[in-house]
């Protein structure tokens, strides 16, 4: 398995939630007035963008199979965090999904050779990481066309676009 975190121990991405100023950002990217939906925000890289949309001014959704510290989090930066399984169709079906940016960011690592690699835990992989991103964005893109404004933001790996032996499946 990979370090969750290895991207963040790189570069300036999070700072203090405890001081979060909605506004501006950096970037200069203000969302005000926004809803922001983040997958898989419980940790690492969209926790890292549920903070960095709410401190540009988002109301942040996040679904996370880890219920607490998709709640601890959100309470962070004052937004919504709920407790999600996004594998799983039901719950996918009664997902209410207001938000005008999408980033689909929930993801399981997996990393075992093609012929060792479990087929349950393919489809597995393909469902949260291929097709979950496309049901939620066939929810939100309704309300992003009415507002005239939408953003999706699908996270990957560069192995999307250069595979590494032993890490598949990946998604573009
Ligand atoms: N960390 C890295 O070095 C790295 C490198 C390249 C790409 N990425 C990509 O960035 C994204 C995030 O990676 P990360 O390292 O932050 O991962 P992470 O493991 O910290 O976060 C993934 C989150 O997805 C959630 N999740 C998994 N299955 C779920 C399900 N069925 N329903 C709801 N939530 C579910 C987990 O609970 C977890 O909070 C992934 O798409 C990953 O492929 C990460």
């Amino acid at each position: 398995m990979y370090e969750a975190n290895s991207f963040l121990e790189k570069g300036e991405i999070v700072s203090e939630p405890s001081c979060l100023t909605p506004g501006s950002t950096t970037a200069g990217v203000e969302l005000i007035g926004r809803r922001a939906l983040v997958t898989g925000a419980a940790s690492g890289i969209g926790w890292a963008c549920a903070e960095r949309l709410a401190r540009a001014g988002a109301a942040v959704t996040i679904f996370d199979l880890n219920g607490d510290a998709a709640r601890e989090g959100a309470d962070e930066i004052g937004d919504e965090g709920k407790q999600a399984d996004l594998s799983d169709y039901k719950v996918l079906d009664n997902l209410k999904i207001e938000a005008d940016s999408v980033v689909n960011n929930a993801a399981i690592q997996y990393i075992a050779l093609v012929e060792e690699f479990p087929p349950e835990r393919f489809y597995l992989i393909l469902r949260v990481m291929l097709e979950t991103p496309f049901r939620i964005v066939r929810k939100a893109l309704p309300g992003m066309y009415e507002k005239g404004w939408g953003r999706v933001i699908n996270i990957s790996s560069v192995h999307g676009l250069r595979p590494r032996r032993s890490r598949r499946p990946r998604t573009p």
